[in-house]
C-alpha cells in the first residue's frame, strides 16, 4: 500500500482539491445568502419567491426570463420605462444586484 510519504504529490493534490471545493462551496452559499437577502426586499410587494396572489395589481416576477428582467430593471433605473414605484427601487440597486436578483427570480417556479 502506498502512503502519503511515498506519494507526496498525490497527497498534496488531494488536500488541495478538498480545500478548493470547500472554498467554492463557501462562496456559493454566501452568494445564495446575498441573493435571498436582496430578494427579500421585493417580497413585500411581489410575494415571497416573487409569486403574487391571483388578481394582484403587482405583477408576479417568479420565473420571468432573466434577460427580460435585467432589461426592465435597467429601464426602470434609467427612467425609460415609466413606473409608479419600480423606478425608485431600481435606482437603489447596482447592476450586479440586478443581475443577481434576475438569476434568483428566473430560477423560481412561476
Ligand atoms: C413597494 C412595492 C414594490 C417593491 C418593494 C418591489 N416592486 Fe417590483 N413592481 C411593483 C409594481 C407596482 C410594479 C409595476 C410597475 C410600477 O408601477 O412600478 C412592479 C414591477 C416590477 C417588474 C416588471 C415586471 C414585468 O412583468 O415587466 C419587475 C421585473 C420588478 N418589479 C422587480 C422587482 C424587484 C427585483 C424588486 C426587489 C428589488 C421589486 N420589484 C420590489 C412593486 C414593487
Amino acid at each position: 500500500m502506498r502512503t502519503c510519504f511515498q506519494s507526496a504529490i498525490g497527497c498534496g493534490l488531494l488536500v488541495f482539491s478538498l480545500a478548493a471545493s470547500t472554498a467554492a462551496w463557501a462562496q456559493d452559499s454566501s452568494t445564495a445568502l446575498h441573493q435571498r437577502a436582496n430578494a427579500a426586499m421585493c417580497a413585500n410587494c411581489h410575494g415571497s419567491e416573487g409569486r403574487t396572489v391571483k388578481d394582484s395589481t403587482v405583477p408576479s416576477i417568479a420565473g420571468l426570463p432573466r434577460d427580460y428582467m435585467v432589461q426592465q430593471m435597467l429601464a426602470f433605473k434609467e427612467g425609460t420605462r415609466p413606473a409608479t414605484i419600480m423606478h425608485q427601487i431600481a435606482k437603489g440597486l447596482t447592476e450586479t444586484q440586478i443581475t443577481s436578483l434576475a438569476d434568483y427570480f428566473a430560477a423560481q417556479a412561476r
